[in-house]
């Protein structure tokens, strides 16, 4: 089987959209996650009454992948309903940046799924921080 290229990782974050929870600002963000190997790992947005404690779909993507044992990302798509997609947050290109500093970033619109912009994380944080006592691999 070939590996899933930015179509099929779009989908994946299409179909991971779908179970945003996301009551207070409805608005629904899906992300995936493509690893060296070849698997898909997706998250979408969950919030909070506490509104500051929601967690973007970028990240809940990352710790779930990481937390089930993955490290080596090539890829992300970030898919939401809004012109062009959203783009990831500080929080979440940090994070990104830390741990799938190689992996490129889809962005698309549920909307209009074929049409994707793509970014490097160097791109999206240029300058990112890095902990003196960071490991070099995560
Ligand atoms: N959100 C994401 O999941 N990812 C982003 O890149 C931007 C924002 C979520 C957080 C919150 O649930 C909702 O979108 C509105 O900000």
């Amino acid at each position: 089987m070939r590996k899933p290229g930015k179509h099929q990782l779009v989908a994946a974050a299409l179909e991971a959209r779908e179970r945003a929870v996301a009551p207070y600002s409805k608005f629904k963000v899906g992300a995936a996650l493509l690893t060296r190997s070849g698997e898909i790992i997706t998250g979408a947005n969950v919030e909070s009454a506490s509104y500051g404690l929601t967690c973007c779909a970028e990240r809940t993507a990352i710790f779930a992948a990481l937390t089930s044992g993955r490290r080596d990302f090539v890829a992300c798509a970030v898919v939401a309903r809004a012109p062009g997609g959203a783009m990831p947050c500080g929080a979440c290109r940090q994070i990104l940046s830390e741990y799938a500093p190689k992996a490129v970033v889809y962005v698309a619109d549920s909307a209009k799924p074929k049409v994707v912009r793509k970014f490097t994380m160097k791109q999206l944080l240029p300058g990112a921080f890095v902990s003196l006592r960071a490991p070099k691999r995560p």
